[in-house]
């Protein structure tokens, strides 16, 4: 499978969005992804936290996408979303995906990638555990119905 990873752009909402609900029980609102797609340099989420889209694509065809930000006054990445459309699964692509989010955070000095997962997502945990990711918690009820664990990379 063929594909480039770059900016989310707003014209990519429809299909990102699509994605979303179809891989997650409890997915984002539209609007969230029309923000991340309308900031091509990263998305001011607050002071000195940034964040920032990207895709895989296929020529005009979206594989999957993955958002992350940069907390510049701790110096922690954190993914906050990634997935991949279901019929190209295991094809690498959530890896690139993560790598490419990784080496961004790594360029911008940050010292730790974290993320968090559902206790039942056996799928991304291996992935990320695949990356050299290390459970550092378990965090209670963080999806409201399910509890999350915490990961962690050093950079
Ligand atoms: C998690 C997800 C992004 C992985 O994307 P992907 O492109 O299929 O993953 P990759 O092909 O890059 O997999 C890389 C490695 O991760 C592990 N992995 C990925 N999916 C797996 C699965 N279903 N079962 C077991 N291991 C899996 C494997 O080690 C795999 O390497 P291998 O194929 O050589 O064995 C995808 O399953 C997805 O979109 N899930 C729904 C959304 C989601 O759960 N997002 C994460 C929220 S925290």
């Amino acid at each position: 499978m063929e594909y480039q990873i770059t900016p989310f752009k707003p014209c990519d909402i429809e299909a990102v969005y699509e994605i979303e609900c179809k891989s997650f029980a409890q997915p984002w609102e539209k609007k969230y992804f029309s923000l991340y797609a309308s900031f091509r340099q990263g998305l001011p989420l607050e002071t000195r936290v940034r964040s920032y889209a990207r895709v895989a694509r296929n020529n005009d065809e979206i594989l999957g996408y993955i958002i992350w930000s940069n907390n510049e006054r701790t110096g922690h990445g954190r993914v906050l979303n990634i997935a991949v459309r279901e019929d190209v699964r295991r094809q690498n692509i959530g890896r690139d995906l993560m790598l490419h989010a990784v080496h961004h955070m790594r360029e911008a000095d940050m010292s730790r990638c974290q993320l968090e997962v559902r206790v039942s997502n056996f799928a991304a945990q291996r992935l990320y555990e695949s990356l050299g990711m290390v459970r550092i918690g378990v965090i209670p009820k963080y999806y409201g119905d399910e509890d999350a664990i915490r990961y962690e990379l050093a950079l």
